[in-house]
Protein backbone atom coordinates (compact mmCIF):
# COMPACT_ATOMS: atom_id res chain seq x y z
CA UNK A 1 0.00 0.00 0.00
CA UNK A 2 1.31 3.77 -1.02
CA UNK A 3 0.35 6.02 1.42
CA UNK A 4 0.93 9.75 0.18
CA UNK A 5 -0.47 13.09 1.00
CA UNK A 6 -1.78 16.69 0.12
CA UNK A 7 -3.11 19.90 0.69
CA UNK A 8 -6.85 19.36 -1.40
CA UNK A 9 -7.87 15.62 -2.90
CA UNK A 10 -9.81 16.24 -5.94
CA UNK A 11 -11.89 13.65 -7.34
CA UNK A 12 -12.71 13.93 -10.73
CA UNK A 13 -10.89 15.64 -13.96
CA UNK A 14 -14.30 17.10 -15.76
CA UNK A 15 -13.96 21.08 -16.06
CA UNK A 16 -14.81 21.49 -12.36
CA UNK A 17 -11.28 19.55 -10.83
CA UNK A 18 -9.24 20.22 -13.69
CA UNK A 19 -10.19 23.99 -13.22
CA UNK A 20 -10.02 23.84 -9.27
CA UNK A 21 -6.76 22.44 -9.72
CA UNK A 22 -5.33 24.99 -11.79
CA UNK A 23 -6.65 27.74 -9.49
CA UNK A 24 -4.81 26.20 -6.26
CA UNK A 25 -1.68 25.75 -8.43
CA UNK A 26 -1.53 29.33 -9.24
CA UNK A 27 -1.88 29.59 -4.85
CA UNK A 28 0.99 27.40 -4.86
CA UNK A 29 -1.29 24.81 -2.75
CA UNK A 30 -0.94 21.06 -3.60
CA UNK A 31 -3.33 18.93 -5.15
CA UNK A 32 -3.93 15.55 -6.47
CA UNK A 33 -6.42 14.99 -9.16
CA UNK A 34 -7.76 11.34 -9.59
CA UNK A 35 -10.28 10.44 -12.33
CA UNK A 36 -11.70 7.18 -12.93
CA UNK A 37 -11.77 7.63 -16.99
CA UNK A 38 -9.27 7.59 -19.83
CA UNK A 39 -7.47 10.98 -20.38
CA UNK A 40 -8.86 10.36 -24.17
CA UNK A 41 -12.26 9.30 -22.87
CA UNK A 42 -12.61 12.60 -20.61
CA UNK A 43 -11.45 14.90 -23.61
CA UNK A 44 -13.29 13.05 -26.37
CA UNK A 45 -17.08 13.59 -24.12
CA UNK A 46 -18.64 15.94 -26.68
CA UNK A 47 -21.08 18.18 -24.07
CA UNK A 48 -21.27 22.13 -23.69
CA UNK A 49 -20.60 24.66 -25.88
CA UNK A 50 -21.22 28.21 -24.67
CA UNK A 51 -18.75 29.78 -21.77
CA UNK A 52 -20.64 33.23 -20.43
CA UNK A 53 -18.70 36.22 -20.19
CA UNK A 54 -17.09 35.39 -16.56
CA UNK A 55 -15.63 32.04 -17.43
CA UNK A 56 -13.76 33.51 -20.59
CA UNK A 57 -12.63 36.26 -18.91
CA UNK A 58 -11.07 33.63 -15.95
CA UNK A 59 -9.68 31.76 -18.76
CA UNK A 60 -7.79 34.52 -20.56
CA UNK A 61 -6.92 35.85 -16.45
CA UNK A 62 -5.52 32.12 -15.40
CA UNK A 63 -3.55 31.85 -18.72
CA UNK A 64 -5.78 29.81 -20.62
CA UNK A 65 -6.74 32.24 -23.16
CA UNK A 66 -4.05 31.41 -25.99
CA UNK A 67 -6.60 29.44 -27.77
CA UNK A 68 -9.53 30.20 -26.45
CA UNK A 69 -8.81 33.81 -28.22
CA UNK A 70 -8.02 32.23 -31.57
CA UNK A 71 -10.34 29.50 -32.08
CA UNK A 72 -13.45 30.41 -30.02
CA UNK A 73 -16.35 32.49 -31.88
CA UNK A 74 -17.53 35.55 -30.21
CA UNK A 75 -21.34 36.02 -30.66
CA UNK A 76 -22.93 39.47 -29.30
CA UNK A 77 -26.80 37.62 -30.03
CA UNK A 78 -29.27 34.89 -30.23
CA UNK A 79 -31.90 33.80 -32.21
CA UNK A 80 -35.18 32.70 -31.09
CA UNK A 81 -37.38 31.04 -33.40
CA UNK A 82 -41.43 30.62 -33.57
CA UNK A 83 -43.94 30.13 -36.40
CA UNK A 84 -41.60 30.11 -38.86
CA UNK A 85 -39.69 33.32 -37.66
CA UNK A 86 -36.83 34.46 -36.25
CA UNK A 87 -36.11 37.08 -34.08
CA UNK A 88 -32.44 38.45 -32.93
CA UNK A 89 -31.46 39.51 -29.45
CA UNK A 90 -28.63 41.40 -29.40
CA UNK A 91 -27.38 40.65 -25.58
CA UNK A 92 -24.40 42.78 -26.07
CA UNK A 93 -26.26 45.99 -26.50
CA UNK A 94 -28.64 44.72 -23.92
CA UNK A 95 -25.67 44.22 -21.30
CA UNK A 96 -22.78 46.84 -21.91
CA UNK A 97 -21.25 44.78 -24.04
CA UNK A 98 -21.65 41.25 -22.27
CA UNK A 99 -21.06 38.84 -24.83
CA UNK A 100 -21.30 34.43 -24.82
CA UNK A 101 -18.22 32.74 -26.69
CA UNK A 102 -18.51 29.30 -28.85
CA UNK A 103 -15.72 26.91 -27.53
CA UNK A 104 -16.51 23.13 -26.74
CA UNK A 105 -16.31 21.56 -23.69
CA UNK A 106 -13.81 19.27 -24.64
CA UNK A 107 -11.68 22.39 -25.88
CA UNK A 108 -11.57 23.67 -22.47
CA UNK A 109 -10.71 20.26 -20.79
CA UNK A 110 -7.42 20.22 -23.45
CA UNK A 111 -6.68 23.17 -22.36
CA UNK A 112 -6.91 22.29 -18.69
CA UNK A 113 -5.02 18.98 -19.26
CA UNK A 114 -1.90 20.50 -20.82
CA UNK A 115 -1.67 23.08 -18.22
CA UNK A 116 -1.85 20.85 -15.42
CA UNK A 117 1.11 18.46 -17.18
CA UNK A 118 3.28 21.86 -17.33
CA UNK A 119 2.94 22.07 -13.41
CA UNK A 120 4.20 18.62 -13.41
CA UNK A 121 1.44 18.42 -10.04
CA UNK A 122 0.20 14.82 -10.58
CA UNK A 123 -3.26 13.88 -12.49
CA UNK A 124 -4.04 10.39 -12.66
CA UNK A 125 -6.55 8.75 -14.91
CA UNK A 126 -8.10 5.04 -14.67
CA UNK A 127 -8.28 5.31 -11.16
CA UNK A 128 -10.33 2.69 -9.63
CA UNK A 129 -12.19 1.39 -6.16
CA UNK A 130 -12.36 5.20 -5.44
CA UNK A 131 -13.42 6.33 -1.99
CA UNK A 132 -13.76 9.43 0.67
CA UNK A 133 -13.20 8.59 3.99
CA UNK A 134 -13.01 10.56 7.74
CA UNK A 135 -14.45 13.32 6.11
CA UNK A 136 -15.47 14.52 9.62
CA UNK A 137 -12.01 14.47 10.86
CA UNK A 138 -9.10 16.90 10.70
CA UNK A 139 -7.66 14.69 8.02
CA UNK A 140 -9.92 12.69 5.41
CA UNK A 141 -8.27 10.31 3.19
CA UNK A 142 -9.09 8.84 -0.24
CA UNK A 143 -8.79 5.32 -1.17
CA UNK A 144 -8.34 3.90 -4.45
CA UNK A 145 -6.44 1.71 -7.02
CA UNK A 146 -4.06 2.80 -10.07
CA UNK A 147 -1.76 0.78 -12.07
CA UNK A 148 -2.68 -2.39 -9.86
CA UNK A 149 -1.32 -0.99 -6.70
CA UNK A 150 -3.94 0.36 -3.51
CA UNK A 151 -3.25 4.31 -2.39
CA UNK A 152 -4.06 5.55 0.58
CA UNK A 153 -3.72 9.45 0.00
CA UNK A 154 -4.21 11.51 3.40
CA UNK A 155 -5.59 15.18 2.32
CA UNK A 156 -6.44 18.60 4.19
CA UNK A 157 -9.80 18.72 2.30
CA UNK A 158 -11.40 16.61 -0.26
CA UNK A 159 -13.09 18.40 -3.04
CA UNK A 160 -16.14 16.03 -4.97
CA UNK A 161 -15.90 16.89 -8.66
CA UNK A 162 -16.30 14.05 -9.98
CA UNK A 163 -20.44 14.60 -11.49
CA UNK A 164 -23.68 13.71 -11.42
CA UNK A 165 -23.41 10.33 -11.10
CA UNK A 166 -19.54 10.50 -9.08
CA UNK A 167 -19.58 9.45 -5.32
CA UNK A 168 -18.93 11.71 -3.51
CA UNK A 169 -22.44 12.70 -2.70
CA UNK A 170 -23.24 9.71 -2.24
CA UNK A 171 -20.72 9.12 0.57
CA UNK A 172 -22.62 12.12 2.46
CA UNK A 173 -25.00 10.28 5.23
CA UNK A 174 -28.56 11.09 3.75
CA UNK A 175 -29.62 12.98 6.80
CA UNK A 176 -27.22 15.84 5.92
CA UNK A 177 -28.61 16.32 2.60
CA UNK A 178 -31.90 18.25 1.12
CA UNK A 179 -32.34 16.98 -2.48
CA UNK A 180 -34.13 19.34 -5.01
CA UNK A 181 -35.02 17.31 -8.22
CA UNK A 182 -36.86 17.88 -11.65
CA UNK A 183 -37.04 14.82 -14.44
CA UNK A 184 -38.21 16.40 -17.44
CA UNK A 185 -40.30 14.15 -19.38
CA UNK A 186 -38.39 14.90 -23.01
CA UNK A 187 -34.44 14.69 -23.85
CA UNK A 188 -32.13 16.08 -26.49
CA UNK A 189 -30.84 13.82 -29.32
CA UNK A 190 -27.90 15.56 -30.23
CA UNK A 191 -25.88 15.26 -33.17
CA UNK A 192 -22.05 16.84 -34.46
CA UNK A 193 -21.85 17.07 -38.18
CA UNK A 194 -19.22 18.01 -40.69
CA UNK A 195 -21.37 21.17 -41.82
CA UNK A 196 -20.58 24.95 -42.08
CA UNK A 197 -22.54 26.75 -39.65
CA UNK A 198 -25.61 29.01 -42.13
CA UNK A 199 -26.26 31.26 -39.10
CA UNK A 200 -23.74 33.05 -37.06
CA UNK A 201 -25.14 32.81 -33.86
CA UNK A 202 -27.46 29.90 -32.45
CA UNK A 203 -31.17 29.43 -33.06
CA UNK A 204 -33.76 28.23 -30.15
CA UNK A 205 -36.46 27.12 -31.96
CA UNK A 206 -40.24 26.36 -30.91
CA UNK A 207 -41.79 24.23 -33.35
CA UNK A 208 -45.44 22.31 -32.34
CA UNK A 209 -43.21 19.49 -33.28
CA UNK A 210 -40.79 19.88 -30.53
CA UNK A 211 -38.01 22.14 -29.45
CA UNK A 212 -34.66 22.55 -32.03
CA UNK A 213 -31.43 23.90 -31.58
CA UNK A 214 -28.92 25.19 -33.88
CA UNK A 215 -25.15 25.80 -32.78
CA UNK A 216 -21.85 25.06 -34.11
CA UNK A 217 -18.19 24.33 -33.17
CA UNK A 218 -16.10 25.82 -35.43
CA UNK A 219 -16.62 27.34 -38.86
CA UNK A 220 -16.75 23.85 -40.57
CA UNK A 221 -18.62 21.89 -37.62
CA UNK A 222 -22.05 22.32 -36.54
CA UNK A 223 -24.12 20.99 -33.53
CA UNK A 224 -27.56 20.39 -33.53
CA UNK A 225 -29.92 18.92 -31.02
CA UNK A 226 -33.45 17.99 -31.29
CA UNK A 227 -36.26 17.55 -28.43
CA UNK A 228 -37.13 13.78 -28.29
CA UNK A 229 -38.59 11.22 -25.41
CA UNK A 230 -35.49 10.28 -22.70
CA UNK A 231 -35.56 6.32 -24.00
CA UNK A 232 -35.72 7.45 -27.49
CA UNK A 233 -34.26 4.18 -29.88
CA UNK A 234 -30.62 5.87 -31.81
CA UNK A 235 -31.48 3.09 -34.24
CA UNK A 236 -34.73 4.80 -35.37
CA UNK A 237 -32.89 8.12 -36.39
CA UNK A 238 -30.99 7.26 -39.19
CA UNK A 239 -29.11 10.75 -40.34
CA UNK A 240 -31.69 11.81 -43.16
CA UNK A 241 -34.11 11.32 -40.37
CA UNK A 242 -32.30 13.38 -37.99
CA UNK A 243 -32.03 16.28 -41.07
CA UNK A 244 -35.74 16.16 -42.49
CA UNK A 245 -36.60 16.74 -38.66
CA UNK A 246 -33.82 19.17 -37.85
CA UNK A 247 -35.27 21.17 -41.03
CA UNK A 248 -38.88 21.13 -40.20
CA UNK A 249 -38.28 22.20 -37.02
CA UNK A 250 -35.50 24.87 -37.99
CA UNK A 251 -36.60 26.10 -40.97
CA UNK A 252 -37.76 30.02 -41.19
CA UNK A 253 -39.69 31.99 -44.03
CA UNK A 254 -37.06 33.95 -44.83
CA UNK A 255 -35.65 30.78 -46.25
CA UNK A 256 -33.13 29.89 -43.76
CA UNK A 257 -32.53 25.93 -42.53
CA UNK A 258 -29.27 24.43 -41.45
CA UNK A 259 -26.86 22.53 -43.85
CA UNK A 260 -26.55 19.21 -43.96
CA UNK A 261 -23.24 17.68 -43.44
CA UNK A 262 -21.59 13.90 -42.21
CA UNK A 263 -22.46 13.01 -39.05
CA UNK A 264 -19.92 12.44 -36.62
CA UNK A 265 -21.73 11.89 -33.70
CA UNK A 266 -25.01 10.94 -32.01
CA UNK A 267 -26.24 10.64 -28.77
CA UNK A 268 -29.36 11.44 -26.58
CA UNK A 269 -29.03 13.02 -23.38
CA UNK A 270 -31.70 13.36 -20.37
CA UNK A 271 -32.99 16.39 -18.66
CA UNK A 272 -33.36 17.05 -15.00
CA UNK A 273 -33.12 20.09 -12.63
CA UNK A 274 -31.00 18.65 -9.16
CA UNK A 275 -29.45 20.89 -6.34
CA UNK A 276 -28.24 19.16 -3.14
CA UNK A 277 -27.69 21.49 -0.24
CA UNK A 278 -25.33 21.73 1.55
CA UNK A 279 -22.70 21.43 -1.01
CA UNK A 280 -20.24 20.59 1.81
CA UNK A 281 -20.41 17.87 4.54
CA UNK A 282 -17.18 18.05 6.91
CA UNK A 283 -14.10 18.17 4.62
CA UNK A 284 -16.03 17.32 1.74
CA UNK A 285 -16.77 19.97 -0.46
CA UNK A 286 -18.89 19.34 -3.78
CA UNK A 287 -18.73 21.46 -6.69
CA UNK A 288 -20.10 21.66 -10.54
CA UNK A 289 -22.38 18.75 -11.11
CA UNK A 290 -21.41 16.89 -8.25
CA UNK A 291 -23.89 19.14 -6.72
CA UNK A 292 -26.10 20.59 -9.15
CA UNK A 293 -27.80 19.33 -12.47
CA UNK A 294 -29.46 21.91 -14.99
CA UNK A 295 -31.24 20.90 -18.30
CA UNK A 296 -28.92 22.32 -20.87
CA UNK A 297 -31.25 24.89 -22.45
CA UNK A 298 -29.65 27.83 -20.55
CA UNK A 299 -26.01 26.78 -21.34
CA UNK A 300 -25.76 27.17 -17.45
CA UNK A 301 -23.68 23.90 -16.24
CA UNK A 302 -20.75 24.02 -17.37
CA UNK A 303 -20.61 27.90 -16.25
CA UNK A 304 -21.96 26.80 -12.60
CA UNK A 305 -19.28 24.43 -12.47
CA UNK A 306 -16.75 27.10 -13.08
CA UNK A 307 -18.14 29.40 -10.60
CA UNK A 308 -18.07 27.15 -7.92
CA UNK A 309 -14.24 25.69 -8.56
CA UNK A 310 -13.56 30.12 -8.41
CA UNK A 311 -14.87 30.13 -5.41
CA UNK A 312 -13.88 27.57 -3.56
CA UNK A 313 -10.39 28.36 -4.25
CA UNK A 314 -10.62 31.14 -2.99
CA UNK A 315 -11.52 30.17 0.32
CA UNK A 316 -8.53 27.43 -0.07
CA UNK A 317 -6.37 30.23 -0.11
CA UNK A 318 -7.46 32.53 2.47
CA UNK A 319 -7.53 29.62 4.54
CA UNK A 320 -3.85 28.65 3.55
CA UNK A 321 -3.01 32.03 3.46
CA UNK A 322 -4.24 33.70 6.71
CA UNK A 323 -5.76 30.55 8.40
CA UNK A 324 -9.09 32.57 7.76
CA UNK A 325 -11.83 29.84 7.30
CA UNK A 326 -14.55 32.17 6.73
CA UNK A 327 -14.77 31.50 3.21
CA UNK A 328 -14.96 28.00 3.47
CA UNK A 329 -17.45 28.64 6.41
CA UNK A 330 -19.87 30.34 3.44
CA UNK A 331 -18.42 28.49 0.24
CA UNK A 332 -22.02 25.99 0.00
CA UNK A 333 -24.96 28.88 0.91
CA UNK A 334 -23.47 31.48 -1.60
CA UNK A 335 -22.95 28.51 -4.34
CA UNK A 336 -26.64 27.04 -3.16
CA UNK A 337 -28.17 30.52 -3.96
CA UNK A 338 -25.87 30.94 -7.30
CA UNK A 339 -27.25 27.70 -8.28
CA UNK A 340 -30.79 28.26 -7.57
CA UNK A 341 -30.32 31.16 -9.76
CA UNK A 342 -29.41 29.35 -12.35
CA UNK A 343 -31.65 26.37 -11.92
CA UNK A 344 -34.58 29.06 -12.03
CA UNK A 345 -33.08 30.56 -15.46
CA UNK A 346 -32.96 27.05 -17.12
CA UNK A 347 -36.05 25.99 -16.27
CA UNK A 348 -37.67 28.67 -17.83
CA UNK A 349 -36.16 28.64 -20.77
CA UNK A 350 -36.81 24.93 -20.95
CA UNK A 351 -40.24 25.21 -20.33
CA UNK A 352 -40.69 28.47 -22.82
CA UNK A 353 -38.94 26.08 -25.99
CA UNK A 354 -40.10 22.73 -24.70
CA UNK A 355 -43.40 20.47 -25.96
CA UNK A 356 -44.64 18.35 -23.21
CA UNK A 357 -46.66 15.27 -24.12
CA UNK A 358 -49.23 16.28 -21.48
CA UNK A 359 -49.38 20.00 -22.35
CA UNK A 360 -52.80 20.74 -24.50
CA UNK A 361 -52.72 23.47 -27.52
CA UNK A 362 -53.48 26.02 -24.37
CA UNK A 363 -49.57 25.63 -23.34
CA UNK A 364 -48.72 25.66 -26.24
CA UNK A 365 -50.76 28.98 -27.48
CA UNK A 366 -49.58 30.07 -23.97
CA UNK A 367 -45.60 29.19 -24.72
CA UNK A 368 -46.09 30.88 -28.05
CA UNK A 369 -47.28 34.39 -26.02
CA UNK A 370 -44.87 34.23 -24.06
CA UNK A 371 -41.97 34.25 -26.83
CA UNK A 372 -44.49 36.70 -28.69
CA UNK A 373 -43.60 39.18 -25.21
CA UNK A 374 -39.91 38.54 -25.09
CA UNK A 375 -38.98 39.92 -28.29
CA UNK A 376 -41.50 42.42 -28.70
CA UNK A 377 -40.41 43.84 -24.91
CA UNK A 378 -36.85 45.44 -24.16
CA UNK A 379 -36.88 44.44 -20.86
CA UNK A 380 -38.08 41.32 -20.98
CA UNK A 381 -35.29 40.53 -23.81
CA UNK A 382 -32.90 42.66 -21.01
CA UNK A 383 -33.80 39.99 -18.27
CA UNK A 384 -33.05 37.19 -20.77
CA UNK A 385 -29.95 38.79 -21.98
CA UNK A 386 -28.57 39.42 -18.32
CA UNK A 387 -29.15 36.01 -17.24
CA UNK A 388 -27.52 34.04 -20.77
CA UNK A 389 -24.56 36.13 -20.22
CA UNK A 390 -24.23 35.53 -16.91
P1 LIG B 1 -18.22 16.42 -15.22
O1 LIG B 1 -17.89 17.08 -16.50
O2 LIG B 1 -19.29 15.38 -15.21
O3 LIG B 1 -16.88 15.80 -14.66
C1 LIG B 1 -16.86 14.89 -13.57
C2 LIG B 1 -15.68 13.96 -13.73
O4 LIG B 1 -15.60 13.09 -12.62
C3 LIG B 1 -15.81 13.09 -14.97
O5 LIG B 1 -14.63 13.16 -15.75
C4 LIG B 1 -16.05 11.70 -14.41
O6 LIG B 1 -15.53 10.68 -15.26
C5 LIG B 1 -15.31 11.79 -13.09
N1 LIG B 1 -15.77 10.80 -12.08
C6 LIG B 1 -17.02 10.35 -11.86
N2 LIG B 1 -17.03 9.45 -10.87
C7 LIG B 1 -15.76 9.32 -10.46
C8 LIG B 1 -15.13 8.51 -9.47
N3 LIG B 1 -15.84 7.66 -8.73
N4 LIG B 1 -13.80 8.61 -9.30
C9 LIG B 1 -13.08 9.48 -10.06
N5 LIG B 1 -13.62 10.26 -11.02
C10 LIG B 1 -14.94 10.19 -11.21
N6 LIG B 1 -23.14 23.48 -19.82
C11 LIG B 1 -22.92 24.77 -20.22
O7 LIG B 1 -22.49 25.58 -19.40
N7 LIG B 1 -23.15 25.20 -21.49
C12 LIG B 1 -23.64 24.36 -22.44
O8 LIG B 1 -23.79 24.76 -23.59
C13 LIG B 1 -23.94 23.00 -22.04
N8 LIG B 1 -24.42 22.11 -22.92
C14 LIG B 1 -24.53 20.81 -22.56
C15 LIG B 1 -24.98 19.92 -23.53
C16 LIG B 1 -25.09 18.58 -23.21
C17 LIG B 1 -25.58 17.64 -24.26
C18 LIG B 1 -24.73 18.12 -21.89
C19 LIG B 1 -24.80 16.65 -21.53
C20 LIG B 1 -24.30 18.99 -20.93
C21 LIG B 1 -24.20 20.35 -21.25
N9 LIG B 1 -23.77 21.27 -20.32
C22 LIG B 1 -23.63 22.58 -20.69
C23 LIG B 1 -23.44 20.86 -18.95
C24 LIG B 1 -21.92 20.65 -18.72
O9 LIG B 1 -21.41 19.76 -19.68
C25 LIG B 1 -21.67 20.13 -17.30
O10 LIG B 1 -22.35 20.96 -16.40
C26 LIG B 1 -20.17 20.07 -16.95
O11 LIG B 1 -19.57 18.98 -17.58
C27 LIG B 1 -19.95 19.97 -15.44
O12 LIG B 1 -18.58 19.79 -15.16
P2 LIG B 1 -18.11 18.96 -13.88
O13 LIG B 1 -16.63 19.00 -13.91
O14 LIG B 1 -18.82 19.45 -12.68
O15 LIG B 1 -18.65 17.49 -14.12
C1 LIG C 1 -25.06 24.27 -26.81
C2 LIG C 1 -25.58 23.60 -25.74
C3 LIG C 1 -26.58 24.18 -25.01
O1 LIG C 1 -27.10 23.53 -23.95
C4 LIG C 1 -27.09 25.42 -25.34
O2 LIG C 1 -28.09 25.96 -24.62
C5 LIG C 1 -26.55 26.10 -26.41
C6 LIG C 1 -25.52 25.52 -27.15
C7 LIG C 1 -23.96 23.65 -27.59
O3 LIG C 1 -23.61 22.51 -27.29
O4 LIG C 1 -23.43 24.29 -28.50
Amino acid sequence: MDVSRTQVGIVGAGPAGLMLGHLLHRHGIDSVILENRSRDYVIERVRAGVLEQGTVDLMRDVGLGGRLEREGLRHDGIHLAFEGVRYRIDMAALTGGRAITIYGQSEVVKDLIAARTETARPLHFNVEHLRVDEVTSSQPVIHYRHDGEQHQLQCDFIAGCDGFHGICRPSIPAAHLTIYERVYPFAWLGILARAAPTSRELVYSLHDRGFALFSMRSDEVTRLYLQCSPDEDLSAWPDHRVWQELAVRLSTSDGWRPAEGAITQKSVTGMRSFVADPMRYGRLYLAGDAAHIVPPTGAKGLNLAIADVLRLSRAFAAFYGSRDSGLLDLYSEVSVKRAWRAQRFSWWMTSMLHRSDSANLFDYRRQIAELDYLVSSEAAMTSLAENYVG
